[in-house]
């Protein structure tokens, strides 16, 4: 009977391409399925995250959850960050976990179980070999028309609140050559919209040539530009510090470079972006903004904010509400500081009560909903290019409906034929949902017309004030 795996991933994106992979690994080694449901499972895996407390947390009631499948001859294995941090710890406190890997050794997981099953003994190995993961991956698995590559690993910024240099590592980037033969794979394959991957993304470092020449990642984007079918690209997480001025130029030379950025800002106050140590200030933050604004006027911007970092005051936390309407996000992650052991930033005196940190991350919350709000409505009547991803989630009034997503990251739903999964095309917005909107087909002729590129992504940013 073929074995299944099950495995749940926490946190971020980085942790949901290195779960993809694992199933692609364990079904090429040693021919596992992937499962939704844990009973179903010979191998339960959780791929941890520990950037805050609670998620920190979840891992152990999880196990203890699934605890009582070994009785079943269930093996249990626990990876990503909190594995990464914690490593043996693990299997002392949960004496049934079988499996301890980290992000940079999650390749060897075949042989893990091998020696788990061969020597009746669990198996811990978080170390982190330089880069050899790429090299042990199957070729990827397209399941649609949009895929996410991992760039580069790690993260050399040590901000004072975060865990992610200790459990990820320093940076380290892949070869220019490997990236873009993955991607040339891919395109070959149908996918039309790739997302470069990593902590920092624009920190990426590699050769060009036969010379070996330094490339940066704006040459990394306009390479992945030239391949043939990629029709749009993004990028997840970029670093405000990397933002070089040939970063900003690509944005008019490379119209394939979605009109969407998310650039974590974290704060709006000079103070705490001190003690975060950030390395820039909000007025460096704006005048990147602004120079990008300069040649995509709709570029459209999501950001991270952390509230209630110790020390910070009321007039702290107006900043960050005037940075909010400045800048005119239209999405966030936002959450309230949670100290992180061994982190710098967990030793600071913090005296802010719990309470006052809540209402202030409700405030930030609002403040971006608002705006989501305001510059969807603007959208409305607009021309948008989508890449159709798929079916929608939940069918029309007249039946099921497909979704995809404008160039600045809004999902679209609209009626159309399952012909157009995997293409790029042009819709007119008719109305704007809390978390989405709806189109309706518009003729080619007339769209091209009206339209204002690839970059044209209609929005309240007209009416934004200029940061
Ligand atoms: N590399 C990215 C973000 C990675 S972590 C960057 O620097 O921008 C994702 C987000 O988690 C961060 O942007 C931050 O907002 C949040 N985060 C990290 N550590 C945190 C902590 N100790 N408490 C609360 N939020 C945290
Ligand atoms: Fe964490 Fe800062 Fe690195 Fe982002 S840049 S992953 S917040 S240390
Ligand atoms: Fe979490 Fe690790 Fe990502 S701590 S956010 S899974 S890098």
């Amino acid at each position: 009977m073929t074995k299944k795996v099950y495995i749940r991933s926490y946190g971020c994106q980085m942790n949901e391409y290195d779960a993809a992979k694992m199933a692609d690994l364990l079904h090429a080694a040693q021919g596992y399925e992937p499962t939704a449901d844990v009973e179903q499972a010979d191998l339960v895996l959780f791929n941890t995250c520990s950037i805050r407390e609670k998620a920190a947390h979840k891992v152990f009631s999880d196990l203890g959850r699934v605890k009582a499948l070994k009785d079943k001859g269930v093996l249990i294995g626990v990876g990503g960050c909190v594995a990464s941090q914690e490593g043996a710890a693990i299997v002392e406190r949960a004496p049934y976990v079988d499996l301890v890997f980290g992000p940079q050794t999650l390749h060897r997981l075949p042989q893990l179980i091998e020696r788990r099953l061969a020597e009746q003994q669990p198996q811990v190995d978080i170390s982190f070999p330089e880069i050899e993961k790429f090299d042990h991956l199957p070729p990827a698995r397209v399941t649609g028309p949009t895929a996410f590559v991992s760039i580069m690993e790690g993260c050399s910024k040590y901000c004072s609140y975060c865990v992610v240099p200790y459990t990820r590592g320093d940076e380290v980037s892949r070869p220019l050559d490997d990236v873009l033969a993955e991607i040339a794979d891919l395109g070959a394959r149908g996918v039309r919209e790739v997302t470069l991957l990593g902590q920092n993304v624009n920190a990426w470092r590699g050769t060009i040539g036969a010379d070996g020449g330094p490339a940066d990642f704006a040459l990394l984007i306009e390479c992945v530009a030239a391949l043939p079918g990629i029709e749009r690209i993004r990028y997840t997480t970029s670093h405000p510090n990397e933002f070089t001025p040939r970063l900003i130029e690509v944005y008019a030379r490379v119209p394939q470079l979605a009109s969407h950025l998310h650039l974590p800002v974290q704060h709006g106050s000079d103070r705490i972006l001190g003690a975060m140590k950030r390395g820039y200030t909000v007025l460096q933050y704006k005048s990147i903004v602004r120079r990008l604004r300069a040649l995509r006027p709709q570029l459209s911007l999501s950001t991270d904010f952390i509230v209630g970092f110790p020390g910070e005051t009321d007039a702290d936390h107006a900043l960050t509400l005037k940075l909010i309407d400045e800048i005119g996000f239209d999405a966030s992650f936002s959450f309230v500081f949670s100290p992180r052991p061994g982190t710098p930033a967990a030793n600071l005196h913090d005296d802010t009560p719990q309470a006052l940190k809540l209402q202030r991350l409700q405030q930030v919350q609002a403040r971006i909903e608002a705006n989501a709000q305001r510059i969807a409505a603007s959208r409305v009547g607009t021309v948008q290019r989508i890449l159709v991803e798929g079916p929608s989630r939940r069918p029309g009034a007249q039946g099921p409906e497909l979704m995809g997503r404008t160039a600045c990251n809004r999902i679209v739903n609209f009626a159309g034929p399952a012909e157009l999964i995997g293409r790029m095309i042009d819709l007119r917005i008719t109305e704007a949902l809390p978390h989405s909107l709806r189109g309706a087909a518009w003729p080619a002729a007339a769209a091209a017309a009206q339209r204002t590129g690839e970059s044209g992504c209609a929005s309240a940013a007209d009416s934004r004030a200029t940061p």
